[in-house]
């Protein structure tokens, strides 16, 4: 690893690469599965990598606390609050979203290991999220604490550097396992994982291609958060390459109505992984991109032959999350057999 930063242990790493064969026989292509939602934390998922290097700086800062942000049913907070309970810290997730009010599936986990959830509505200010985000940490300050802010995501120069770090694991894998040329696709929503994926195969020399699938509507400033965020962390790093706006391969056309939306596609593309190769996708992140994987491969922008290294990022829990339970309930229950 050319980028090196300090951080605490919070997962056994590496997590495994798995070739999946009822799949790759099925699909016309060879696939390996990434297993990061085996990351030993709270239930895992992508975040573990990123919070190992953000919580060293916060316990570095002296924090009694971390404050972070992200949807109703962030993973991103779940792996916050595991990580804080580990670490001793206290831990607070401020919640905008449209349905306050509403226990997800990663709320609740939440609240079992000892955080405190902040839920608003959107009231269509676009600095809500700051605002809520500075009164929380001013009301912990006033009792005493001191707070260190964990972006939405995780998704700083900080948290780069867990994925910075799998790229190199994923490089190291694909050649022991005698894979030569692979393209890795990855869910992408706050950036920070495939930006970490993006600038460690590059500035580490790795044959691997990289695909990102969004799994939420970028805005139209896709290519300024991508640049600002790349350019940050080259700052920041000294990476020994440059990038251009169409270095960045992500997709955008797969995001199925909005952030978390229940989706029948997505759906099935979760029931295609389970029922070939036992593996648990989630209906926000992994269903989605895979369901785009799928839709690529149908619409020939993957070819057939070709190796797909395909990241699992974690989220199941949200499959328990009220307003997708209901569906996957209302599809399944025929099944349950019921003498
Ligand atoms: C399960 C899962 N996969 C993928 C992602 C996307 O990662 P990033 O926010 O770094 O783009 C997230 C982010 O919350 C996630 O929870």
């Amino acid at each position: 690893m050319k980028v090196h930063g300090k951080k605490i242990k919070l997962t056994e790493l590496p997590t495994p690469l798995e070739y999946l064969p009822t799949l790759s026989k099925d699909l016309g292509v060879e696939l390996y599965i990434k297993r990061d939602d085996m990351t030993s934390l709270a239930m895992g998922g992508n975040k573990i990598r990123k919070l190992e290097y953000l919580m060293q700086e916060a316990v570095d800062s002296g924090a009694t606390m971390v404050v972070t942000a992200g949807g109703a049913q962030t993973n991103h907070g779940r792996q916050t609050a595991g990580a804080a309970a580990k670490l001793g810290l206290k831990c607070a997730i401020v919640c905008i979203d449209n349905y306050p009010g509403e226990i997800s599936a990663n709320i609740l986990l939440d609240r079992i290991m000892g955080a405190d959830v902040i839920l608003q509505a959107p009231n269509g200010d676009p600095d809500q999220q700051e605002k809520v985000i500075k009164q929380v940490i001013e009301k912990y300050e006033a009792k005493g604490e001191k707070v260190y802010f964990i972006p939405v995501g995780g998704s700083n120069d900080t948290g780069l550097l867990g994925y910075y770090e799998c790229a190199c694991e994923l490089d190291e894998q694909a050649k022991e396992a005698g894979i030569p040329e692979a393209t890795v696709v990855s869910a992408v929503g706050s950036i920070g994982t495939y930006m970490g994926l993006f600038c460690g195969l590059k500035n580490e020399g790795s044959h691997l291609k990289l695909q990102g699938i969004a799994i939420s509507d970028f805005g139209e400033n896709k290519e300024k958060r991508l640049m600002e965020y790349f350019e940050s962390s080259k700052a920041h790093y000294g990476f020994d390459f440059n990038a251009k706006p169409e270095d960045f391969h992500i997709e955008t056309g797969y995001v199925r109505g909005g952030y978390n939306l229940p989706n029948a596609d997505v759906r099935k593309a979760i029931y295609k992984m389970a029922r070939a190769e036992g593996i648990i996708l989630d209906p926000c992140y992994t269903g989605k991109a895979f369901a785009g994987l799928l839709d690529m491969l149908s619409e020939g922008k993957v070819k057939k032959g070709s190796t797909i290294i395909f990241l699992h990022s974690g989220g199941q829990p949200g499959i328990n999350t009220p307003h997708h339970r209901v569906e996957f309930e209302r599809e399944l229950a025929d099944g349950v057999i019921v003498l």
